[in-house]
C-alpha cells in the first residue's frame, strides 16, 4: 500500500472508531491525520492534501453529506468514503450519488477497510493513468501490418520477449513503428491489465524531466503546489515506455540507472524511498552507441537498456510490405474521410515503390491521407495526388498515361535549385539546414513532432534550432504561429 493512497484523513467524532481506523491505516503504511469535527477537517484540508478521506455522516458541528458535496467540488479532492451507522444506509446511498467513492458500515472489521483500500488504490491509479493517456489517435489502430521476412522476424521477437520482464530497446529510423511495437509488447505481456505509461524524453523540458520521472513533494520547487506522482510510480505493476531515451540529460541518466538497478527512488524534494515494480521499454531513433562514444550517453545505462534489442527495419527495406501498408492506409483514410477510392493508379504504385521514405511508415500514412483527400470519389489515387519528389518512371509498368485529377501542393524539398543562391553561389550548410527546417514546418503545418520526424532529428534538436533562430533575431516564418506539439 501507500503508493497512490498515501495520506488519509479521518473525520469521525467517536474516539473508539477514530482510533481503530487510525491503527488499521497506520499499519497499512498510510500517513493518517484525524479530525473529530468538520471545522478541524476543514482546517486540515486547507493546509494539506489527502488522497482519501473517511467521513462520518453525523458530526457534532454538521452534516457529513453537505461536507462531502463541498469537498467533491474542490479541484484535486480526495476520494471520500462515508462511515455510517446502522439506520443511515439510505443517506449513505445518497452520498454515493453525491460523489462518495464508497461507504462502510459501523461496526466494521479491518478486512473490510482493506477491501476499500484496495479498491480505492486501483481506482486512483486508473484516474492518474487516464490523466496521462494522451494519444487517442493511435488507440484505434489494429496491429502491425506487414508480412515481409523482416516483419515476421520482428513478430517472433515480440512473441518471445513480451511475456518476460526483460527490458527491451527498440531502435530504428523515425516513423518505423517503434512506439507501436512497444504497445504490442505491452499488449502481449502479463502486465497488460496494469498501466502502460509513456514518457517522451525529448518533449519534456530539461528542468521538469526529473519530476516527471520521479514525481515531487508539495513545495519541492516554485509551482509545486501539490504532491505529484511521477511516471515511475504511475506505472507501478505495469510497463513504462521511455520514448526517445537518447534525449535524457546526462545528469538524470545516473538517477535512471539507479532505478533500473534498485527499482527505487525518491521524489523531488522528498526523502522517502519509494519502491516500484516496473517493466521498462525504451525506444531510440538515434544511434545510442555513437552517443556513448561521444560521452553523451552513459555506457552502463546503455547496457541496462539494451538487454533485448529489437531493431526495426526502415520501410524501404521491407519489400512487398510497402504496398501492403499503402493499401492498408488507403482503405483506412478512405473510410475516415468518406471517400470511395478506386485503389492506386500504376503511376502511384511506381511512386510508392520507388520513393525512399525517409519518414518511413508515418510519412507514408500522411502522404496517403493527403492523396485520398485530393482524390475524387470513384477515381484511383494518382502519382500527382501523392506528389512525392523524384523520378519514378523506372518503376512504371509499360502502360498508357492515365488522366490526372488533382495535383498535390508541391512539397517543399531541397533540390539542386535551392542548394545555390540566386547568383549561383553555394549556400552554407547552416542556411540549407534552416531551409530544410522551414520546409518541414510548412509541410507539417508547424507540427514539431512530425517536422522533426521528417527531418530525421529529435524534437529536442529541432527545438534548440528554433530557439537559436529566435535568439539570433531571425525566427522562422513557418514557426511564428506554431503551437507546441
Ligand atoms: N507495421 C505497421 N502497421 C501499421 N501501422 C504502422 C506500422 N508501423 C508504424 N505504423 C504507424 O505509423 C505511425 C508511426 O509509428 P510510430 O509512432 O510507432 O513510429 P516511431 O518509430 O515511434 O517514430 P518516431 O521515431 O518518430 O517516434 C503510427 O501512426 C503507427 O500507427
Ligand atoms: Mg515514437
Amino acid at each position: 500500500m501507500s503508493l497512490s493512497l498515501e495520506k488519509i484523513l479521518i473525520v469521525e467524532d467517536e474516539p473508539i472508531v477514530r482510533n481503530l481506523l487510525t491503527e488499521i491505516l497506520t499499519r497499512r503504511k498510510c500517513i493518517v491525520r484525524s479530525a473529530p469535527t468538520l471545522a478541524e477537517a476543514e482546517a486540515l484540508l486547507s493546509t494539506d492534501s489527502f488522497d482519501m478521506m473517511l467521513l462520518d455522516l453525523r458530526l457534532p458541528d454538521g452534516d457529513g453529506q453537505r461536507f462531502l458535496e463541498r469537498v467533491t467540488a474542490m479541484p484535486e479532492h480526495p476520494l471520500v468514503v462515508m462511515i455510517t451507522g446502522y439506520g443511515t444506509v439510505e443517506s449513505a446511498v445518497a452520498c454515493m450519488r453525491a460523489g462518495a467513492f464508497d461507504y462502510v458500515l459501523k461496526p466494521f472489521s479491518p478486512s473490510q477497510i482493506d477491501i476499500i483500500l484496495k479498491k480505492a488504490q486501483a481506482y486512483s491509479q486508473l484516474l492518474q493513468v487516464n490523466r496521462y493517456l494522451s494519444n487517442p489517435e493511435e488507440a484505434e489502430d489494429g496491429g502491425l501490418v506487414g508480412r515481409s521476412p523482416a516483419m515476421q522476424r520482428m513478430r517472433q521477437m515480440i512473441e518471445r520477449v513480451a511475456p518476460t520482464d526483460a527490458t527491451v530497446l527498440i531502435t530504428g529510423e523515425s516513423g518505423t513503428g517503434k512506439e507501436m511495437i512497444a504497445r504490442e509488447l505491452y499488449r502481449a505481456s502479463q502486465r497488460r491489465g496494469h498501466p502502460f505509461i509513456k514518457v517522451n524524453c525529448a518533449a519534456i523540458s530539461e528542468n521538469l524531466i526529473e519530476s516527471e520521472f520521479f514525481g515531487h513533494e508539495r513545495g519541492a520547487f516554485t509551482g509545486a503546489t501539490e504532491r505529484r506522482e511521477g511516471r515511475f510510480e504511475l506505472a507501478n505493476q505495469g510497463t513504462l515506455l521511455l520514448d526517445e531515451v537518447s534525449e535524457i540529460p546526462l545528469n538524470l541518466q545516473a538517477k535512471l540507472l539507479r532505478v533500473l538497478q534498485e527499482r527505487e527512488f525518491e521524489r523531488v524534494g522528498g526523502n522517502r524511498t519509494i519502491k516500484v515494480n516496473v517493466r521498462l521499454l525504451a525506444t531510440s531513433n538515434r544511434d545510442l552507441l555513437s552517443y556513448v562514444e561521444k560521452g553523451e550517453f552513459r555506457q552502463d545505462l546503455y547496457y541496462r537498456l539494451n538487454v533485448f534489442p529489437i531493431p526495426v527495419p526502415a520501410l524501404r527495406e521491407r519489400g512487398d510490405d510497402l504496398l501492403i501498408l499503402a493499401e492498408h492506409f488507403l482503405k483506412r483514410c478512405a473510410r475516415k474521410h468518406g471517400i470511395k477510392v478506386n485503389g492506386f493508379a500504376d503511376s502511384a504504385r511506381a511512386m510508392l515503390a520507388g520513393y525512399r521514405w525517409p519518414g518511413n511508415v508515418r510519412e507514408m500514412q500522411n502522404t496517403i491521407e493527403r492523396a485520398v483527400i485530393l482524390t475524387e470519389s470513384g477515381r484511383p489515387v494518382t502519382s500527382a495526388a501523392l506528389g512525392l519528389p523524384g523520378d519514378f518512371s523506372a518503376f512504371l509498368p509499360p502502360a498508357p498515361p492515365e488522366p490526372e485529377i488533382l495535383t498535390a501542393p508541391t512539397p517543399v524539398t531541397v533540390s539542386a535549385r535551392t542548394v545555390t543562391d540566386e547568383a549561383g553561389g553555394v549556400l552554407t550548410i547552416a542556411i540549407l539546414e534552416k531551409q530544410a527546417i522551414q520546409a518541414a514546418l510548412l509541410q507539417t503545418k508547424s507540427n514539431r513532432t512530425q517536422a522533426a520526424a521528417l527531418l530525421g532529428i529529435s524534437i529536442r534538436t529541432l527545438r534548440n534550432k528554433l530557439q537559436e533562430y529566435r535568439t539570433a533575431g531571425s525566427p522562422l516564418e513557418a514557426e511564428l504561429d506554431s503551437n507546441e506539439s
